[in-house]
C-alpha cells in the first residue's frame, strides 16, 4: 500500500472517533439490467437519491439512453434525483432535468461551457450545484467556483461506466480538498463516485454522500447494502 494512502486510513481512524455523521447514499442504476425493477425495490429502501449519470458520447465515449426516455424514470421512483451531466455542453441538459424532482445537478469542471454561467442557471432553478472532478484534475481547478458550490463530486474513477476499482489517489484528494473547504469556511459538501464498497468508503470518511452502482445493485439485499454503506 502506498505511503500516502496509509497516511489518509490513519488521519480517517482519528477523525472517525471525533465525528460519526452517517453518510447520505445516492445509488446509480447505470449498470442496472432492469431498471424499472430496481428503481422499484429502491424506492422502498431509505435511499437518500437516485443518482443518474447522464452521459452525451463525447464528454466519455459511452452514451446513456436519451433524456426523452430517462424522464420516464419517475413513473417507478418517488426519490430526489442526484443528476451526474458527464457531457460537454451542460446548458442544454441542465434545462432538461431542471424539470424533474432533482436536489442536485452535477456537471464537471472539464466541460466546455462558462461554468459560471452554468451555477447560476442551475441555482437559477431553486436547484443545489455541483460540479465533479475526474481523477486527473487538480482540485486547485476549482478554486474560482467553490464559494458558489454546493457540492463538488469527486470521481474516484474515470467516468464512462459502472464496477470499476475505486482509485486510491483520490481519497487523498477528498482530505485536501476537505482541509481546503474547512479553511475557507464554506459549507460545500463532498460527494464521492465510483467503485464504493464496504471497504473503500472508509477511505472517504470525509464525503457526506457516497454514489454506488454495482455495490448495491448487484447485492440481493437493497436495504442491507445501503445501510452498510452509511
Ligand atoms: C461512472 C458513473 C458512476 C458509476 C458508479 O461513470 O459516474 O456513477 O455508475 O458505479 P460503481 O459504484 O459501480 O462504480
Ligand atoms: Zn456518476
Amino acid at each position: 500500500m502506498k505511503k500516502e494512502v496509509k497516511k489518509v486510513k490513519e488521519k480517517k481512524s482519528i477523525k472517525k472517533e471525533q465525528k460519526v455523521v452517517p453518510k447520505k447514499i445516492s445509488v446509480s442504476f447505470l449498470s442496472s439490467p432492469h431498471i424499472a425493477r430496481d428503481l422499484e425495490k429502491l424506492n422502498l429502501t431509505d435511499v437518500d437519491f437516485i443518482h443518474v449519470d447522464f452521459m452525451d458520447g463525447k464528454f466519455v465515449r459511452q452514451k446513456s439512453l436519451p433524456f426523452k426516455e430517462l424522464k420516464n424514470i419517475y413513473r417507478y421512483t418517488s426519490k430526489r434525483l442526484d443528476v451526474h451531466l458527464m457531457v460537454n455542453k451542460p446548458k442544454k441538459f441542465i434545462k432538461k432535468f431542471a424539470t424533474l424532482n432533482t436536489a442536485y445537478i452535477t456537471f464537471h469542471v472539464e466541460s466546455l461551457e462558462n461554468i459560471d454561467e452554468l451555477i447560476d442557471l442551475v441555482h437559477g432553478y431553486g436547484i443545489k450545484c455541483g460540479l465533479a472532478l475526474n481523477p486527473d484534475t487538480e482540485i486547485d481547478s476549482l478554486d474560482p467556483y467553490l464559494d458558489k458550490l454546493d457540492l463538488v463530486l469527486v470521481m474516484s474513477v474515470f467516468p464512462g461506466k459502472g464496477g470499476q476499482e475505486f482509485i486510491l489517489d483520490t481519497a487523498l484528494k477528498v482530505v485536501q480538498l476537505k482541509d481546503k473547504i474547512e479553511k475557507l469556511k464554506l459549507d460545500t459538501i463532498i460527494e464521492v463516485d465510483g467503485g464504493i464498497n464496504l471497504e473503500t468508503k472508509d477511505y472517504v470518511s470525509d464525503a457526506s454522500i457516497l454514489v454506488s452502482g454495482s455495490y448495491v445493485i448487484q447485492s440481493d439485499q437493497f436495504q442491507e447494502a445501503i445501510t452498510s454503506l452509511r
